[in-house]
């Protein structure tokens, strides 16, 4: 050290203070889904120009939300500071590698939006995109980074005979295939399993050899968790492969969940509920996320429960409501019946879904 001119000392000094700055963000010991959000106006992380991905459905701003607000909140959880997101460095930290979201459209949600922050870090980074159904693969070349997704709203199997299509309880061979080779496996699933009518993704379950018109829809969920829970403790090699699994996204709905008599669903809504404590009386929801803990904590393999539910719950402001591509003219002019409060706005809610991903994955 004494050889070192002062100069290099100092250097040195700075590189290591740099270093260690980086590496001691130790949430471990935090609860990153208990917390608050802040207005911050540094977000979002992207505009929705700059991103050439973004689903008509989820692209609020270009069709015509008016409002901006929602677009300026900041997760903060009440021990700890969410680290920062670093798209270059997640790119560094997963090459050769990919993440992969496996589910509903939530997922496909969760999936744009961690393209459009990595897009955003490495904006001249030469990428391509394959969209295809089950499977879409968006990849940063230089970096060797695949972002996938895949669509498999129940993550169990769906036989097709004869046109009639049966819901396998205890199948997910067929669907599991495409994920082994995975290194960050991402899944969600839970609105479909509550589905009915024209929504009903299905038209028989299949159990054990045993076919069913239908039954308790919770049970079925129950079942299919166990089903993709024991694919994953026999297919996952989790020196490998990390497994997070997705809290249920909630819907608003139900303006009486938070007392604003004047809206019928989530239209109109322009800042977030406050407070830590909002819970959602939704019944069949609360048991479903009972039933993915219960699963999860009955796994050999050890999955990350990415518990975002209440925090999403606070953003009724988040959705498209009628700034949806995906709706008529005619649906526009008609909030009451026609808002999308399922889905949520790119930027948006999912950008800190991705920021706790990316905090749980490398912190
Ligand atoms: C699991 O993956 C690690 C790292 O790739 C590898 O070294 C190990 O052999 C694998 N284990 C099995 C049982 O395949
Ligand atoms: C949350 O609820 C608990 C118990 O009902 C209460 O003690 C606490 O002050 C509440 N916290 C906030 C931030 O409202």
């Amino acid at each position: 050290m004494a050889h070192l001119p002062p100069s290099s000392a100092f250097l040195l000094t700075l590189t290591l203070l740099h270093s260690s700055a980086a590496v001691s963000v130790d949430v471990s010991p935090c609860d990153l889904f208990v917390g608050q959000w802040l207005p911050d106006p540094s977000y979002p992380l992207y505009q929705y120009s700059s991103c050439p991905i973004i689903d008509p459905e989820f692209n609020c701003q270009l069709y015509g939300r008016p409002d901006s607000d929602y677009l300026r909140y900041r997760w903060k959880p009440a021990g700890c500071d969410l680290p920062a997101f670093n798209g270059l460095d997640l790119l560094a930290r997963m090459r050769g590698k990919t993440v992969m979201f496996v589910g509903d459209s939530l997922g496909r949600n969760q999936w744009e939006s961690l393209i459009c922050m990595l897009n955003a870090a490495a904006p001249l980074s030469a990428a391509v995109m394959m969209r295809g159904d089950p499977l879409s693969t968006y990849r940063f070349l230089e970096y060797e980074v695949s972002v996938s997704f895949y669509r498999a709203p129940y993550l169990v199997d769906i036989d097709v005979v004869n046109g009639v299509r049966i819901l396998r309880l205890d199948g997910i061979e067929k669907n599991g295939e495409a994920w082994i080779d995975a290194d960050v496996l991402c899944f969600n699933t839970g609105h479909w399993w509550t589905h009915t009518g024209n929504l009903q993704g299905w038209d028989y379950m299949g159990d054990d050899g045993a076919y069913y018109k239908d039954m308790d829809r919770v049970l079925a969920f129950q079942r299919g968790m166990s089903t993709w829970a024991q694919w994953a403790d026999r297919n996952i090699n989790s020196t490998r492969t990390t497994i997070f699994f997705q809290s249920l996204s909630p819907t608003h709905y139900n303006p009486t969940e938070w007392k604003n008599s004047m809206s019928r669903n989530c239209y109109g809504e322009t800042e977030p509920m406050s407070g830590f404590n909002y819970t959602s009386n939704n019944l069949a929801e609360l048991r479903m996320i009972q039933v993915i803990r219960g699963v999860l904590n009955s796994m050999r393999t050890p999955a990350y429960f990415s518990d975002i539910t209440r925090l999403s719950e606070l953003r009724k402001d988040a959705h498209p409501s009628i700034y949806s591509g995906d709706l008529t003219p005619q649906q526009r002019a008609n909030p009451d019946r026609s808002s999308d409060c399922s889905h949520w706005c790119l930027p948006g809610l999912p950008d800190t879904w991705n920021q706790l991903f990316y905090a749980a994955l490398f912190f």
